[in-house]
């Protein structure tokens, strides 16, 4: 298809997976730059790729990356924000910091980037953004709330935007998938259902990407429809089932 895409949050797990889809990719992230892996795929794709460093959590970052990012291959079909942070808290290891850091790079980075590329993408007058929140986003589960909370925010903020959005021609996208095998959920201790390789998620993210429009793409199936079921209960019954995976 050869499309213009910008993938912030692209130097590893899932993200770099998607580098490789073989478009014009502009793979923005931190450390980016100082990326072996993206080094070694930068002599693959050679012209295809180009590397622009951001921070996401930082305003100054943004502004000049935005525009780099831009005029890499004059202009950007497909915007998708995968960058991620999480860390896991318990109410005695409670860091606001920490909090603040996931807020700004689960949501509020994505909300800078798209404030500065909003009037980019209406005057041309197309274009799709990907936002990857994820299943978290359902319902808030113990210890996790720190990571989730934001990315509900994101959905929230992406369900809002949406229909005046594609007034414009936009079509911003959610991606609400399950457990990844990547360097964040190295930090979890507890079994993951459904736990795919970053190849296995690139694999659906490149299908539906390719695909017609929908708001919402969402796998596994089976963890989606029983986050989504608990979302669904009274609270009492919900509360009392979320309950039980405090350790
Ligand atoms: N793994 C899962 O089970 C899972 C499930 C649902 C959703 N997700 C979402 O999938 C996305 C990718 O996560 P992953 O599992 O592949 O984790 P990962 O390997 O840690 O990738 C996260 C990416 O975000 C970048 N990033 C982190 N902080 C950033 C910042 N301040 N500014 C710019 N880029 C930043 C990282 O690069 P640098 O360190 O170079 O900045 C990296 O490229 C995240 O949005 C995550 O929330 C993951």
């Amino acid at each position: 298809m050869n499309r213009r895409i910008w993938i912030v949050g692209g130097s590893s797990g899932i993200g770099l997976e998607l580098v490789k889809d073989g478009e014009r990719v502009v793979v923005s992230s931190r450390n980016a730059s100082r990326s072996n892996e993206l080094a070694t795929l930068e002599v693959i794709y050679e012209e295809h790729l180009k590397i622009v460093d951001l921070d996401a959590a930082s305003e100054d970052s943004i502004e000049q990356a935005v525009k780099k990012a831009w005029d890499a291959f004059d202009g950007i079909d497909l915007w998708f924000y995968n960058a991620g942070a999480y860390e896991v808290m318990d109410i005695n290891t409670w860091d606001y910091e920490r909090f603040e850091q996931m807020t700004r790079v689960n949501y509020l980075g994505a909300v800078r980037i798209m404030t500065a590329l909003m009037p980019l993408f209406k005057r041309t007058g197309r274009g799709r953004w990907v936002w990857n929140a994820s299943m978290a986003s359902y319902i808030g589960l113990p210890l996790g709330g720190g990571y989730s909370a934001p990315k509900a925010a994101l959905v929230n903020l992406a369900e809002s935007l949406q229909p005046e959005l594609l007034q414009y021609g936009i079509e911003l996208q959610i991606i609400n998938h399950g457990f990844v095998k990547t360097r964040l959920t190295a930090k979890n201790s507890f079994e993951m259902p459904q736990l795919m390789e970053p190849s296995e998620a690139a694999e659906h993210i490149f299908t539906a990407l390719k695909e017609p429009y929908s708001f919402e793409v969402r796998f596994p199936f089976a963890l989606g429809f029983f986050l989504r079921l608990l979302r669904m209960l009274p609270y009492r019954i919900s509360l009392a089932l979320t309950k039980k995976a405090l350790p």
